[in-house]
């Protein structure tokens, strides 16, 4: 237990109506498994936030943050300390400044927004550049931090700028060209992520840079890539997404995990979605342990076969339930 009855009071007193102790995780994953967190907090401005954070690293608590759950895998003991969920509070898409030169518009969108609802508001305008991500679930903060993307782009292609804050509280923006982006990967600066010795600086949200082309051009190409996500995808059943990255060497981790014979291959409640391999689906009852006695076989099998090690692209967080004995 990381949370005493001192910083209880101290959470009631800053959020008295949006803390929640003892929450389940399920019920904020979009895999729809995971223990309690001892508390989630829903800050609803930054004012509320900058306490939060602030106070979290003077009293040594530690802090996850959470945008959609989307790509999070919660083990089923839960996760000690807080969980700060930014879909309440943080959730605003909006122009930033005139368009620039050739009518470049600058977007700016918080982090607990849905990338979806980012997609939709720039190609409702007639704005290219991030519709790869139509294909890819999850908040904009989730995004940012993870570089996410499609073969047909990355958030690295479209970011002019991020905003962070710092444990210490202060709020930053960091040019995107000042910062390294990786195959799902984003690293921060060495002086933002030394001000801050839990190297849990917040992303608060970002600003794009987005083309006009013809709206109804782009409305097509959006449709269409909607409708493949749709045929490829089990969208109807709670999943994170794509469950493994793809390996570097062409074969994506669908293609290696369904010619190892996973597809609706299952352990409890959690499955091998047959429509994709790479979707790792809850059929009603999954466990945490359900999920990742799964990811393991096909780690296993996939690295026996083909010399592969398949690295889940979700994020898997909090503490495992111990074994019932044995009588
Ligand atoms: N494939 C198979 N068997 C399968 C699944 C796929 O052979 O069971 C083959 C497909 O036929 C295709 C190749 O594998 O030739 C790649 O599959 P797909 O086009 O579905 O792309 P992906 O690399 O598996 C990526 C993103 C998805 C995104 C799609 C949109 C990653 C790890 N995943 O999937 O992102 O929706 O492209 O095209 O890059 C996510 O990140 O959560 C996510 C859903």
């Amino acid at each position: 237990m990381a949370l005493s009855s001192e910083d209880r009071k101290w959470l009631q007193e800053i959020i008295p109506d949006a803390s929640w102790f003892d929450e389940p995780m399920a019920r904020h994953t979009t895999l729809r498994v995971g223990g309690p967190a001892e508390v989630l907090v829903r800050p609803r401005d930054i004012g509320q936030l900058r306490s939060l954070v602030t106070g979290a690293e003077q009293r040594g608590l530690p802090g996850l943050v959470v945008g959609r759950g989307s790509n999070l895998l919660v083990r089923d003991g839960g996760i000690e300390g807080m969980v700060i969920d930014l879909s309440a509070g943080f959730r605003t898409i909006g122009f930033q400044g005139p368009p620039g030169p050739g009518g470049v518009c600058r977007v700016a969108a918080l982090a607990g927004a849905r990338l979806a609802a980012l997609c939709r508001f720039a190609i409702s305008r007639g704005l290219a550049g991030i519709e790869f991500a139509l294909g890819i679930p999850g908040s904009v903060g989730g995004a940012i931090a993870m570089n996410a993307g499609t073969a047909a782009g990355s958030m690295a292609d479209v970011l002019e700028a991020v905003t962070v804050l710092t444990p210490a509280g202060r709020i930053r923006r960091l040019a995107a060209r000042s910062l390294v982006f990786g195959y799902r990967k984003l690293s921060l600066p060495p002086d933002v992520v030394s001000e801050n010795r839990s190297e849990q600086t917040l992303i608060l949200g970002g600003s794009l840079l987005l083309q006009p082309v013809d709206a109804r051009e782009l409305k097509v190409r959006a449709r269409h890539l909607v409708q493949a996500r749709r045929a490829a995808q089990p969208l109807k059943q709670p999943s994170a997404g794509s469950f493994f990255k793809n390996p570097p060497g062409g074969q994506s981790a669908g293609q290696l995990i369904d010619a190892a014979g996973f597809k609706g291959a299952c352990i409890g409640g959690a499955a091998v979605s047959r429509q994709h391999a790479n979707f790792i689906v809850n059929r009603g009852q999954a466990t945490a342990a359900d999920i990742l006695g799964l990811i393991g076989r096909i780690q296993q099998r996939v690295s026996a076969r083909f010399g592969i090690r398949l690295e889940p692209e979700v994020v898997i967080v909090g503490r495992g339930l111990r074994a019932p004995k044995k009588s």
